[in-house]
């Protein structure tokens, strides 16, 4: 299992519901948690390592021996979204070393499956409410890059335009 970069077109492809809560699923869940923990991350979504379905872990601690902090969502739905807003500054794997701000909702309540299928609901704050709508974009389709602030997306023109030469290097290769 690899980090898939920008601008590798699997990051805006459509990405189906997980339907089979099996051995295969839960496997998958943990290569994606170890990858993520050796990059130093602290969420991943299924499309970022080639797998167009709606799953997405996080663990806001970023601590590979705090499992108790892992989280594990099959099919998110947002059910409600604060008013209230924050503006920091996000990172993503699929965009090495590239930083930049953006605006995302101070709370969050959602819908989501477990691991094994069940239904459950969940209200998220602050550090955690960040990463789950990072990552919710991912299964959307939708890049860190699309939300920045005129201003960060303005210093990242550049690495951006990079990235994209790389990636077509590599394709012609
Ligand atoms: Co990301």
């Amino acid at each position: 299992m690899d980090i898939v970069l920008y601008p590798d077109p699997r990051l805006r492809a459509k990405n189906k519901a997980v339907d089979s809560f099996d051995e295969s699923l839960a496997k998958t869940v943990r290569d994606m948690f170890d990858l993520m923990y050796s990059q130093q991350g602290v969420g991943l979504a299924a499309p970022q390592v080639g797998l167009n379905i709606k799953l997405l872990v996080f663990n806001a601690t970023g601590n590979a021996d705090d499992n108790e902090s892992e989280i594990v969502l099959c099919n998110p739905v947002i059910k409600s979204k604060s008013k209230d807003k924050e503006l920091a500054e996000e990172g993503c794997l699929s965009f090495p070393e590239i930083l930049g701000n953006v605006m995302r909702h101070q709370s969050i309540v959602i819908e989501a499956q477990n691991l094994q299928g069940k239904t459950f609901e969940l209200e998220l704050e602050e550090w955690q409410a960040r990463i789950f709508q990072h990552e919710n974009d991912h299964i959307d389709g939708m890049l860190f890059i699309d939300r920045m602030t005129p201003a960060s997306k303005a210093l990242i023109k550049n690495d951006l335009l990079l990235m994209r030469e790389e990636y077509g290097a590599d394709a012609n290769s």
